[in-house]
């Protein structure tokens, strides 16, 4: 028996093993069941009684000399195996892509830090609106013509006090009319709606930022004034800009507003299609009806309002053709706003 045991601790000794399948194949051919210790043990019952300590005691060596050098394994072959992957700590990093902001939210931000600069506040108001705030307090009567020129989305129409989405955020000029001292000084940023075939020149949902301005005094030259420093901040200092009569039920009078193209500074491309003008929003003084639909005494105060698109000013400001690109959400597209921050 002593032979046996030395025998099998040289074995224990001499022990290497690669894998994780090698060593707990020397596990069980050691310490199994069947194994070779288990069968000393085994042995061991026969064994003298005189004998019997010395035995057991190397006996029991033996088990945790095996039960040692299997774990030393063990761990020197989980050690090894990590450096051995390729796994290198020094090489660099994956390159994570940074987000950007979408180009209507630039635009929008860019519009709105102008008129902040100018002393205006920003005004937000609710996107589901009902008829006195998008049409009735803006001097749109009841079955006018005038409702038909913004296609509306009706959540409950025929109902005695309709539910709309709002299509334009002159909405949010009126509630504040209706809630802020005066003067006001506003700028209106925010999602409208209108229920208009997609194309490249149109889409039902964008984004608009309207103003308004009611003091004593106001003028259309004031007016005119407001507007050619945003442009001269938007487009650039050698901007210019032109008014064309136009109409909206609100305001009295209104015009078209049009910039100097900045593409071919006037002389004619085909993005001014020639006429070296684009135009930009419409505006116009608040009609005296509007203002005492608000309770505000037109006799005393007077005002301007105007509003534009945001996807049409980014689109002439980046030259992006068709206006779904802005909504389809085409990671080509939208990455070539990622310096732009
Ligand atoms: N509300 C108008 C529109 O949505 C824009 C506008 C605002 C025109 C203020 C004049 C004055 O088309």
């Amino acid at each position: 028996m002593k032979e046996k045991i030395e025998a099998v601790l040289a074995e224990i000794e001499a022990l290497q093993c690669k894998t994780e399948a090698e060593i707990e194949e020397a596990r069980v051919r050691l310490l199994g069941k069947k194994g070779e210790i288990t069968a000393l043990f085994e042995e061991f019952r026969s064994v003298a009684p005189e004998l019997k300590r010395e035995f057991g005691q190397k006996l029991n060596q033996l088990k945790n000399a095996a039960a040692a050098k299997i774990e030393a394994i063990k761990e020197t072959l989980a050690t090894t195996s990590t450096a051995s992957s390729s796994f290198d700590a020094t090489m660099p990093g994956d390159p994570y892509l940074l987000g950007s902001r979408h180009p209507v939210s630039i635009v929008r931000k860019e519009i709105v830090d102008i008129f902040r600069k100018f002393g205006y506040d920003v005004a937000e108001g609710p996107e589901i609106e009902d008829d006195w705030h998008v049409f009735e307090a803006l001097n749109f009567p009841p079955e006018h013509p005038a409702r038909e020129m913004q296609d509306t989305f009706f959540i409950s129409a025929g109902h005695p006090d309709p539910i709309l989405l709002r299509t334009h955020t002159s909405s949010v000029q009126v509630r504040a009319m209706e809630k802020l001292p005066l003067p006001i000084r506003i700028v209106c940023p925010g999602r409208v709606f209108r229920n208009e075939a997609i194309s490249a020149r149109a889409h039902c949902i964008f984004h608009q930022v309207e103003g308004l301005y009611i003091d004593e005094n106001v003028t259309f030259a004031d007016l005119k004034q407001a507007i050619l420093l945003f442009v001269r901040e938007m487009f650039g200092a050698d901007a210019s800009i032109r008014m064309r009569p136009s109409y909206f039920p609100f305001t009295e009078p209104s015009a078209e507003v049009d910039v100097s193209c900045n593409i071919c500074h006037g002389k004619g491309c085909n993005i001014c299609k020639g006429t070296g003008w684009l135009e930009i929003m419409g505006c116009g003084m608040v009609d005296p009806n509007v203002l005492e639909a608000s309770g505000i005494d037109s006799k005393k105060y007077s005002g301007f309002a105007f509003g534009m698109g945001v996807e049409r000013i980014a689109m002439l400001k980046w030259q992006v053709k068709d206006l779904r690109n802005y909504f389809e959400n085409d990671l080509r597209f939208l990455r070539e706003f990622e310096t732009v921050i």
